[in-house]
């Protein structure tokens, strides 16, 4: 995939209508709908700045968490989870939609800027129109949340056009959504000149470079609880890393693959085939593949459950693996001492739990130690980063969690192929 897109940089936004695409999908508090983290809203800072500074008329606008556009939508998916029927009510449905409205958003945003976000009622409709149009230099304003259109996720060419006909050019930084052809993030780009944000030319420029032209040697850590959520990422990384190191849940069926007893650790039998398939490519490629040798056990998933440490390929039939052991956290140390270039993602055990978070604060206190390029490929190893409190030590961690994932899986990423080549 070309990573090399022109920017805002390469074209003249002064005294145009931009529409620029962003990733708000922000957390929010599930009673209060307080925005509980903004750091994706603080990252298109750079970009919306320029462009104001420019006296461009910014029209950002966003998609916010999974909502149901129809009514339809919403009774088929309250009647999968088993709702009561009394309670599929279209005032029901409205009241999901106003959860995930884009307000709080556009009021966060004008904290931060300093000045007044505008924030329409709609999408495409009269008011966004409206506004978009009386919009002056210098301006921005919030469209409200692209998902509320049904043609969004559809990649619907009329709702594209619709969205493209407010503005002069399409500025795309919703780096966290470029894995998703849709229409705001990339049909929309068929209708307007369309460049990147300075949040996507960064992930680019790091995560692209560390993929094509790394600093060496690279070593990748892989962790999380699924072999089948890496799958396409681990083959991937087996063409282009030096060292591969596995951590977290999945490392179990790897173990259990190679012939060891896991006990009730998390085991993913349908991915035992493929763990072997990585394995003989890790051999055949020349590629270091490192294994959990020690693992920390607890005979129940729990906060309070007291850790026991064995052998990584001799787990007892009554115990569940839960974290790396020293032995393996001192390998995988060392293998991170020596790398030009890490990318890390997903966690190496269960590490909300105290007692079993010590392997991911040890390899993100190994990141955080060295002089190599630290890439965080967003997701759960972000969030153990922030957590521990080595975020500002990182090189970059990435807005992205699936858009991250597919980076590294080296697919072509809809929301940047669109984007004019430089
Ligand atoms: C994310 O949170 O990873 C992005 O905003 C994409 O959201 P989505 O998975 O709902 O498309």
């Amino acid at each position: 995939m070309n990573y090399n897109k022109k920017t805002v940089k390469d074209i003249d936004v002064a005294g145009k209508k931009v529409l620029l695409r962003c990733d708000f999908n922000v957390p929010q508090d599930k009673d209060t709908g307080a925005i509980t983290d903004d750091k994706r809203i603080v990252a298109a800072l750079p970009t919306i700045r320029y462009l104001l500074e420019q006296k461009a008329a910014v029209i950002a606008c966003s998609h916010l968490g999974k909502p149901n556009a129809t009514f339809e939508a919403y009774v088929k998916k309250q009647t999968e989870k088993g709702k009561d029927p009394a309670s599929i009510t279209e005032e029901a449905w409205q009241k999901s939609l106003k959860k995930l409205s884009l307000a709080p958003v556009a009021k966060r945003l004008s904290e931060l800027l300093g000045q007044d976000v505008i924030m329409a009622d709609d999408v495409v409709g009269p008011d966004a129109k409206a506004k978009a149009a009386a919009l002056r230099p210098g301006q921005i304003m919030l469209l409200e949340n692209t998902r509320f259109e049904k043609g969004e996720t559809k990649n619907d060419p009329e709702l594209a056009k619709a969205m493209a006909s407010m503005a002069e050019i399409y500025v795309s930084d919703a780096f966290g959504a470029v894995h998703r052809a849709h229409a705001s993030t990339a049909g929309v780009a068929a209708y307007l000149p369309a460049v990147s944000g300075f949040l996507i030319q960064k992930e680019l420029e790091i995560m692209g470079g560390a993929l094509s032209n790394p600093k060496r040697p690279l070593v990748a850590i892989l962790g999380g609880s699924k072999v089948s959520s890496k799958i396409g990422v681990i083959n991937n990384l087996l063409d282009i890393a030096d060292t591969i190191i596995i951590g977290g849940g999945m490392a179990y069926t790897f173990a259990k693959a190679k012939g060891g007893s896991i006990g009730k650790s998390l085991l993913e039998e349908d991915w035992l085939d493929y763990c072997n398939e990585m394995l003989a490519k890790a051999q055949e490629k020349g590629t270091k593949l490192l294994l959990p040798v020690d693992t920390l056990c607890a005979a129940e998933f729990s906060a309070d459950a007291k850790p026991v440490l064995y052998d990584a390929m001799s787990i007892p039939d009554d115990m569940m693996g839960m974290d790396i052991g020293p032995k393996t956290i001192a390998a995988y140390t060392e293998a991170v001492k020596g790398a030009g270039t890490v990318i890390w993602n997903g966690p190496m055990g269960v590490f909300e739990f105290p007692a079993f978070a010590e392997g991911t604060r040890a390899v993100a206190k190994a990141l955080a130690d060295t002089d190599a390029i630290t890439i965080i490929g967003g997701g759960d190893s972000a969030a153990a980063v922030a957590q521990m409190g080595f975020a500002d030590k990182m090189t970059h961690i990435s807005t992205g969690g699936g858009a991250s994932l597919e980076f590294l899986e080296g697919k072509e990423l809809p929301g940047v192929a669109c984007l004019l080549d430089k």
